[in-house]
């Protein structure tokens, strides 16, 4: 299975530390943040990664992961010229993902402990659709919030709404999804939000109408440092555990 990292967009929650410093490039613990998605995917036996960023911060990265080989990976670059959303800077693993490829595609600024092994070798395993990776948290209305119902092998997503006001449960869609190469189709059949990006939510929503969006429960730590607090939190979850931990544990089934 190849991978996709994200590592742009404009990071306006970690003003004004991003206004000079790409999210991804600022510390965490004993590393930069993006070590540690490349860290977690070559655990995961995931060395065929593509990671996609802004022009201004191309550099930093090159200069940081260079071809991958000290991490024990092969990475190929890519840049979004503007951050038009997460699904647009999706489109442009069309090429590195290939035909009937599936995936992995992971937001740079996730940090988790568990390994990433059992949910692809789950994902590997299911015959066609999307697979996201869910968690219980206690401020759901930060994130896509998933509405659950019946699928033909189990329970599955019906919907997502994003950073909802009033969250129909307390589970949160993390920045861990897995797709096959049908999703570039979906993309271009997106059109932009109100704030004119083409939102990955939406593109979990194509999966979720046609009954073709599962899930599994993230076990271990998880955080979306995109805010002071959780780059906080992160930073100290890594420092107690360099690697984010080891997570050996197979994850959940579906649903
Ligand atoms: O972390 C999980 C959450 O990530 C999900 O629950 C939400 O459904 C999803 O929309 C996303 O929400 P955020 O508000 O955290 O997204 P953010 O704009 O912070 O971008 C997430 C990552 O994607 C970050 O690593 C930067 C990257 N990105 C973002 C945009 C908009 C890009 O590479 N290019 C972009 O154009």
């Amino acid at each position: 299975m190849k991978a996709v990292i994200l590592a742009g967009g404009t990071g306006t929650r970690l003003k004004p530390l991003t206004g000079y410093l790409n999210k991804h490039m600022l510390p965490v613990g004993r590393y930069p943040m993006i070590h540690y998605a490349v860290a977690k995917l070559q655990e995961a036996g995931i060395s065929d990664i593509l990671l996609i960023t802004g022009r201004m911060a191309a550099g930093m990265f090159i200069q940081y992961l260079g071809s991958g080989e000290e991490l024990g990976v092969s990475l190929t670059y890519r840049i979004q010229e503007e951050a038009g959303g997460i699904a647009q800077a999706l489109d442009l693993a069309e090429p590195f993902v290939g035909n009937g490829e599936k995936f992995v595609l992971l937001l740079g600024d996730n940090l988790f402990e568990h390994s990433l092994r059992g949910y692809a070798e789950q994902y590997e395993r299911q015959e066609a659709g999307a697979m996201v990776l869910l968690k219980q948290v206690e401020d759901p209305h930060r994130y896509g919030v998933p509405t659950f119902g019946e699928g033909k092998n189990g329970r599955i997503i019906t919907r997502i709404t994003e950073k909802p006001e009033h969250p129909d449960t307390d589970f949160s869609v993390t920045g861990i999804y897995f797709y096959d190469s049908t999703v570039f189709s979906l993309i271009g059949d997106l059109a932009p939000s109100q704030r004119g990006e083409l939102e990955i939510t939406d593109l979990n929503n194509a999966y979720a109408t046609r009954g073709l969006l599962s899930y599994a429960t993230l076990q271990g730590w998880w955080a979306d440092a995109g805010t002071f607090e959780s780059l906080h939190e992160a930073a100290h979850q890594m420092l107690a555990k360099p690697s984010g931990g080891s997570g050996t544990e197979q994850g959940e089934g579906m649903g």
